[in-house]
C-alpha cells in the first residue's frame, strides 16, 4: 500500500507522517511537497519518498500521486478562497487521472451546517471529490486549539486578562497533534470508504474556563473580559494586529458566541482514546510542568 500526503512540509501533514510511521514503519509513504529541500531536512533519516507537487502547477500533480492507494489531500493554506477552490480542483482532477484508490480530505467540522464562510470552500472540495467516483473519507476538522491556546497566552497571564467577544460561547477545538493522530489512524486502518467524520472534541470549553485554567497553571489570577465586536477589533488593533486580521478574529469570536463551535462528537475519541485536555494544552503552551 502507498499513502501519499500533500502539505507534507506543513505542521499537520508532517505530524500525520510521524504517526503513520509509528503505526507501520514499513508502509510506503510519499510526501508531496512544493519545497523539496525543506522536505529533505524534515524527513532526513526516514524512508519517506519525496515528490514535487504544487497545487498551482497542475501538470506536476498526477506524477506526484502515481501508485497512491490512498491520498491525504491536506487543504491549502491560501486565503483567497476562489483561488483555493481551483487549487483543490487541480489536486482532485490529478488524483482521478493518476488512478488514486481512496481520497481522504481535511475539511471543516459540520461543513454542511456551518455558518463559517470557510465551510463553502470545504464543501466545494468535498463535492469535487464526489464527482470523481473515487471512494472518499471527509475528515471534518475543528478549529485547532492551537489557534487560541499558544505561547501568546503568556502575555495574557502578564496582563491578568483575556479579552474576547465570545461571550460564554463553547469551543469544540482539538489540538493539531490530536487531529494528526486521528488522521493517521484513519489512513492506517481498513475501510472508511465514503464516510464523514467530525473531528471535534467530545467536551467543550469556554474562555471563562480558559481563564480559570490559566490562573491555576500560572499561579496568577487571569480573568476573561467580554467586549463588543467593535471593542474587540479596537483592542486587537491596539495590540498590533492589522485591521483586516483584527476584524477576522472578532468575526470568528462572534460565531463562537453564536454557538457555531458548541457541537461535540465522539468520532475522534473513538479513534485516539483520550483527547488532550484543556489543562494539558495550556501547560504545553506555557511550557509549564
Ligand atoms: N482547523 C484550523 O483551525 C486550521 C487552522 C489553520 C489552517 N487550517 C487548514 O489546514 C491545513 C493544514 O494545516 P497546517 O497547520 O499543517 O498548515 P501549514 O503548516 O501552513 O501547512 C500548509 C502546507 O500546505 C503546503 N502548500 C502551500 N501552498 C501549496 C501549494 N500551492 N501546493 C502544494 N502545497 C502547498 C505548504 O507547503 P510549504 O511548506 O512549501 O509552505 C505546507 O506544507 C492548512 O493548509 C489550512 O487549509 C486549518
Amino acid at each position: 500500500m502507498t499513502i501519499a500526503i500533500t502539505g507534507a512540509t506543513g505542521q499537520l501533514g508532517h505530524a500525520v507522517i510521524s504517526y503513520l510511521q509509528e503505526h507501520n514503519p514499513s508502509e510506503k509513504i510519499v510526501a508531496v511537497v512544493r519545497n523539496i529541500e525543506k522536505a529533505r531536512q524534515q524527513l532526513a533519516g526516514t524512508n519517506v519518498e519525496i515528490r514535487f507537487g504544487d497545487y498551482d502547477e497542475p501538470v506536476t500533480l498526477p506524477n506526484a500521486f502515481e501508485d497512491a492507494t490512498k491520498l491525504l489531500l491536506v487543504s491549502s493554506p491560501e486565503y483567497d478562497d476562489p483561488k483555493r477552490v481551483v487549487q483543490h480542483a487541480n489536486a482532485v482532477k490529478a488524483a482521478r487521472d493518476a488512478g488514486v484508490g481512496h481520497i481522504f480530505y481535511t475539511s471543516i467540522a459540520f461543513a454542511d451546517e456551518s455558518k463559517l464562510p470557510l465551510a463553502l470552500l470545504h464543501l466545494s472540495t468535498e463535492y469535487a471529490i464526489r464527482t470523481t467516483g473515487i471512494p472518499y473519507t471527509f475528515i471534518r476538522n475543528s478549529l485547532y486549539s492551537d489557534v487560541f491556546i499558544n505561547p501568546g497566552l503568556a502575555a495574557n497571564v502578564e496582563n491578568g486578562e483575556i479579552v474576547t467577544n465570545t461571550d460564554s460561547g463553547q469551543l469544540n477545538t482539538v489540538t493539531r497533534d490530536d487531529l494528526a493522530k486521528g488522521t493517521a489512524a484513519l489512513l492506517a486502518g481498513e475501510g472508511h470508504e465514503n464516510q464523514i467524520y467530525n473531528f471535534v472534541s467530545s467536551q467543550t470549553w469556554s474562555f471563562d474556563e480558559l481563564a480559570e485554567v490559566l490562573s491555576r497553571v500560572s499561579g496568577k489570577e487571569v480573568k476573561h473580559r467580554n467586549v463588543s465586536f467593535a471593542e474587540q477589533v479596537e483592542y486587537l488593533q491596539n495590540a498590533g494586529l492589522p485591521e483586516g486580521a483584527a476584524a477576522f478574529t472578532a468575526s470568528i469570536h462572534e460565531t463562537i458566541a453564536g454557538g457555531e463551535t458548541a457541537r461535540t462528537s465522539e468520532d475522534l475519541k473513538r479513534l485516539i482514546g483520550e483527547e488532550t485536555s484543556l489543562e494539558e494544552t495550556v501547560r504545553q503552551a506555557l511550557n509549564a510542568k
